[in-house]
């Protein structure tokens, strides 16, 4: 039987049984048919008309008119490598086992292998990695206990703290959808209206805003989350990653001089890297909070817009992550890569952020649309154990998950006939309390510019200064109501803050009316151009 058809797997369709004419470099169609000649069409003639029913070619064009699935709406541009977490078992001088049965984090040197998506989040696939935006930090934890997928991000806070206005805040900083220019004066028109996106503006706009490559950056979970542990107990917690090979951000100049040589440096340098050998290196942290509101705290521990402070809240390592394996198709592997928040392990639960909660929504509810009902079968996304599910059917169904001992014909539960049962409880389930009415509402403590404030301290003068002039040269291009609105949050974040951003504004208006700044076309290239059409 030459054509395999078995759906249990792919196995026989990757079979190399060959016929007389063929060689293990032959090319074929995907109905195993040799290709004898692969440079002309069938035609009347060797000029024409072309025969419709040539299927080796309508089966060419029509495959490659469709070989994209719609891009992700954000973090389309992205780049991955697959690797592994090594834990280091305790947890300080604890032993982890206190905050969290999570299998993977239990023993010194238990190792699980990853896959890491980075990217940009606001252009497309193909738009430079120059740009100032953060950079997402997706880990794919291929578990003993199924897949756990932590979706962060390089920077530690984000600018929204409730999922409803998430769509907005991305329209914001979208292109026009008249003009599809990105443009400053729309993303400052939803900023200054939004106090508590002052905090990851004032990063997102110090070097801090583009990080010089993938390798040189941090990732955060952003997001809190709980730890369970065996008896049921959980704790708030925050992931981050520290790269061992250091930190490096640039400054707008640096990054547009490497943008006009190449948009591509950071996909380039990850897969240089680990082309060479030169694995990069993450250390795992976490930090903690019992798991209550802290009304001691002036800002709430469910609020995405706020760091745990160091000095309060210790980072403990818990492990490491190292990438050492490029993929072999990017399509196959990165773009239908599919990480979402919702996707926990045993040991590991939400919190009530409600971003958080938002968002696990929306990643599988995207994948389902970008990828395809079965986008869990894909092997990127399948985990690496025991699957045996009642799910059948859907666009791309390729294999069945039915289970080794299960009757084929049940694919239902419950039923006594030798279908799939549940698995026993080994543990307590964490069950919290919770007692409130049910509204729309923020919450308590916003403090929407405190922390904003001290991170504009604690950044080196150097960062300062970048801040300011990327801030001005931005907010330069925008009416008076958002600038006057911007240097007001910025005020109650840091006076001084709020002055510089001010100062830079009547200077950059002063240069404007003694001419436009920036002008690149000096009389002198226009002459050359002309010139150059000439010839
Ligand atoms: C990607 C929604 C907030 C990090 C995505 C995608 C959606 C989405 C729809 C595309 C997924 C895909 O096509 O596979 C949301 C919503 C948010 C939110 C509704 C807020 C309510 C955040 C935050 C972070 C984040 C706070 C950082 C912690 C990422 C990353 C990706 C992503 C890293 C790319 C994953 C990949 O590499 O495939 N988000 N997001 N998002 N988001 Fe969010």
């Amino acid at each position: 039987d030459y054509h395999g058809t078995n759906v249990e797997g792919n196995e026989d369709l990757l079979d190399d049984k060959m016929t007389e004419n063929e060689s293990s470099t032959t090319l074929t169609n995907r109905q195993g048919h040799p290709i004898t000649d692969n440079q002309n069409v069938r035609t009347v003639g060797n000029r024409g008309p072309t025969t419709l029913e040539n299927y080796n070619f309508l089966e060419k064009i029509s495959h490659f008119d469709r070989e994209r699935v719609p891009e992700r709406v954000v973090h389309g541009r992205g780049a991955g490598a697959h690797g592994y977490f090594e834990a280091y078992g305790s947890f300080g001088d604890e032993p982890i086992s206190k905050y969290t049965r999570a299998k993977l984090f239990q023993e010194k040197g238990k190792k699980t292998p990853v896959f890491v998506r980075f990217s940009t989040v606001t252009h497309g696939t193909h738009s430079p990695e120059t740009l100032r935006d953060p950079r997402g930090f997706a880990i794919k934890f291929y578990t003993e206990d199924g897949n756990w997928d932590l979706v962060g991000n390089n920077l530690k806070i984000f600018f929204i703290r409730d999922a409803v206005k998430f769509p907005d805040l991305i329209h914001a900083f979208k292109p026009d959808p008249v003009t599809n220019v990105q443009d400053g004066e729309r993303i400052f028109d939803f900023i200054s209206q939004t106090p508590e996106a002052t905090h990851m503006i004032t990063f997102l706009f110090s070097p801090w805003g583009i990080p010089a490559n993938y390798r040189q950056m941090q990732g955060s979970g952003v997001n809190t989350y709980r730890w369970v542990n065996s008896e049921g107990k959980a704790v708030l917690v925050k992931y981050h990653f520290e790269p061992v090979q250091g930190i490096k951000n640039l400054t707008q100049e640096e990054a547009q001089e490497i943008q006009g040589k190449n948009f591509n440096h950071a996909t380039q340098d990850l897969y240089e890297a680990i082309e060479e050998g030169n694995y990069p290196e993450w250390e795992m942290y976490v930090q903690i909070m019992e798991d209550h509101d802290h009304p001691e705290l002036d800002f709430d521990p469910l609020d995405d817009t706020k760091l745990w402070y160091k000095d309060k809240f210790p980072w403990v390592p818990v492990g490491k992550l190292v990438l050492d394996r490029n993929p072999e198709d990017y399509f196959a592997e990165v773009e239908q890569a599919a990480f979402g928040t919702g996707v926990l392990v045993d040991g590991l639960d939400f919190s009530d952020d409600k971003m958080l909660q938002g968002r696990t929504f929306s990643y599988s509810d995207t994948q389902r649309y970008r990828v395809g009902a079965n986008y869990l079968q894909l092997p990127i996304n399948a985990p690496k154990k025991h699957v045996a599910t009642n799910q059948r059917g859907g666009q791309m169904e390729y294999r069945v998950d039915t289970g080794k001992g299960q009757n084929p014909h049940v694919n239902y539960e419950p039923s006594i006939m030798n279908g799939l049962n549940e698995a026993p409880k080994k543990y307590p389930e964490h069950t919290p309390y919770v007692e409130g009415e049910v509204k729309k509402e923020a919450i308590d403590r916003p403090n929407n510019f405190g922390q904003a404030g001290e991170t504009y301290r604690r950044l080196n003068d150097w960062e300062r200064d970048e801040l300011i002039k990327n801030l001005v040269n931005t907010l330069g291009t925008c009416k008076k109501e958002i600038q006057n609105q911007m240097i007001e949050n910025f005020t109650k974040a840091d006076p001084d803050y709020g002055q510089r951003v001010a100062e830079g504004l009547k200077n950059y208006e002063q240069n404007m009316s003694n001419g436009p700044i920036g002008s690149t076309t000096s009389d002198e290239g226009v002459e050359q151009a002309k010139e150059e059409s000439r010839a």
